[in-house]
């Protein structure tokens, strides 16, 4: 049962450290500016992304529905999200698709006034004959400004029950482009140039990397008895390798995958990214209660303006010209 799966993945991903072993946002420095711009009460964090106002370049990225305890989650997403005008996406809603009685752990994020609502369905679901039906059903069920194709094929790779189908996809994905607005993501093993310009080529609006650094899907599988999953660990290409590396395209970029703090976010903007996407570093908050996801986002915001002021940017705009330097690791993949 996908349902089963789901919560699976809750609970591994609240007890077990599912980390990619390198955090490549550590190899990121962002240099020093000694006298700042302005007051630190005076930097503005606001954007505008998919058309949308946000007060700071968040995006609390996919991870749940499809269960009881997970319209809980959705729910204090979703509460945070109207409290601060950040964007939200709902974890894969193919559970609901095909069990309408759990539309309304994905619905609930539509009852709170989101600036970005995001949904959620997986590319390989697109080679097994989903389609506009599927699209629109997603959409309605959220009342989403955009949806999110996940390609999760190391995922799907190294899970028993895995769908390893990719025949038909993109030209069944080119239609769809054509008529909605679609984001093409990752799950952790990070987007490569040629496929996020294939997909920019068919009219997706924008790209999400989550790429190596923080949740790995073969580690989650791993715990799952994944046969796979130990020996893909670390699968994939580094979060910000992929935001520099897809920056050229001139998509907007969602920069994700492993973020922790408001410096990584600053990092990630720095690099190219017009918003950043948390996902298991919030899980814990959002499971606890709204008002500890609040105030661990009110920090996230923090971190960021104090990244801001002594980086000498008033703005993200400013920001977005940071001087940096790239060390360790991450220095290998340039
Ligand atoms: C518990 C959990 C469930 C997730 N479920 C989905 C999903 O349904 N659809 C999706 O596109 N990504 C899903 N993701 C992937 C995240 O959206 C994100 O791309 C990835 O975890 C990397 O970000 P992180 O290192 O901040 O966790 C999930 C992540 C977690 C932690």
């Amino acid at each position: 049962m996908i349902q089963d799966r789901k919560l699976e993945h809750i609970k591994i991903c609240l007890d077990k450290d599912v980390n990619a072993t390198h955090n490549y946002w550590d190899d990121v420095v962002l240099k020093h500016v000694t006298i700042p711009k302005k007051d630190l009460d005076e930097i503005s964090t606001e954007i505008e992304f998919l058309g949308k106002k946000l007060t700071a370049p968040i995006l609390i990225d996919a991870m749940t529905g499809g269960h009881p305890v997970a319209k809980k989650i959705n729910e204090n997403i979703a509460k945070v999200a109207e409290e601060l005008g950040i964007a939200i996406a709902v974890g894969s809603q193919r559970s609901a698709i095909e069990n309408s009685n759990l539309e309304d752990t994905y619905g609930i994020v539509a009852q709170y006034d989101v600036p970005l609502r995001i949904g959620n369905l997986g590319a390989p679901q697109f080679a097994l004959g989903y389609g506009e039906k599927e699209v629109h059903s997603a959409i309605e069920m959220i009342d989403a400004h955009a949806l999110e194709i996940h390609f999760n094929y190391l995922q799907e790779s190294v899970q028993p029950e895995g769908d390893r189908v990719v025949k038909g996809l993109i030209d069944n994905l080119s239609s769809l482009a054509k008529k909605y607005k679609l984001i093409g993501k990752e799950t952790g093993a990070g987007f490569d140039y040629n496929s996020a310009k294939l997909l920019k080529e068919l009219g997706f609006v924008a790209i999400d990397v989550s790429g190596v650094s923080g949740t790995s899907f073969a580690a989650v599988e791993y715990y799952r008895r994944g046969k796979h999953g130990k020996l893909f660990w670390d699968w994939g290409l580094p979060s910000p390798y992929c935001v520099l590396n897809l920056k050229s395209l001139g998509l907007p970029l969602i920069g994700s995958g492993g973020l922790r703090s408001g410096l990584d976010l600053a990092r990630a903007i720095a690099l190219g990214a017009d918003v950043g996407g948390f996902a298991r570093s919030l899980l814990k908050y959002a499971t606890k209660s709204w008002q500890e996801l609040l105030s661990k986002v009110q920090e996230l915001i923090e971190e960021l303006k104090i990244a801001m002021f002594l980086t000498g940017a008033s703005y993200i705009s400013e920001l977005k010209q940071a001087s940096y330097v790239i060390k360790g690791e991450l220095r290998f993949w340039l």
